[in-house]
């Protein structure tokens, strides 16, 4: 899914880019320019970013999502 239209930049150069380490939302603007041109997509940026730090930390085979592994 492409997230910053401006950039071209997709949900999946967020997920390498937080896997590789990135930690910021500002991070993410320098390195691939999200947000800098109309500013849209700077909430779906965010949420994208977040939900894949949360990804890259969780050990595998544990769920990131501590409300999904209680239903
Ligand atoms: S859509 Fe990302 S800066 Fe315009």
């Amino acid at each position: 899914m492409i997230v910053c239209v401006c950039r071209k930049v997709s949900d999946r150069d967020i997920e390498r880019l937080a896997r590789s380490g990135c930690g910021s939302f500002d991070e993410l603007q320098m390195e691939l320019g999200v947000a800098t041109c109309c500013g849209r997509c700077a909430e779906c940026a965010q949420q994208t970013l977040e939900s894949a730090r949360r990804r890259a930390v969780a050990p595998r085979g544990v769920c990131a999502e501590p409300e999904l592994a209680m239903a």
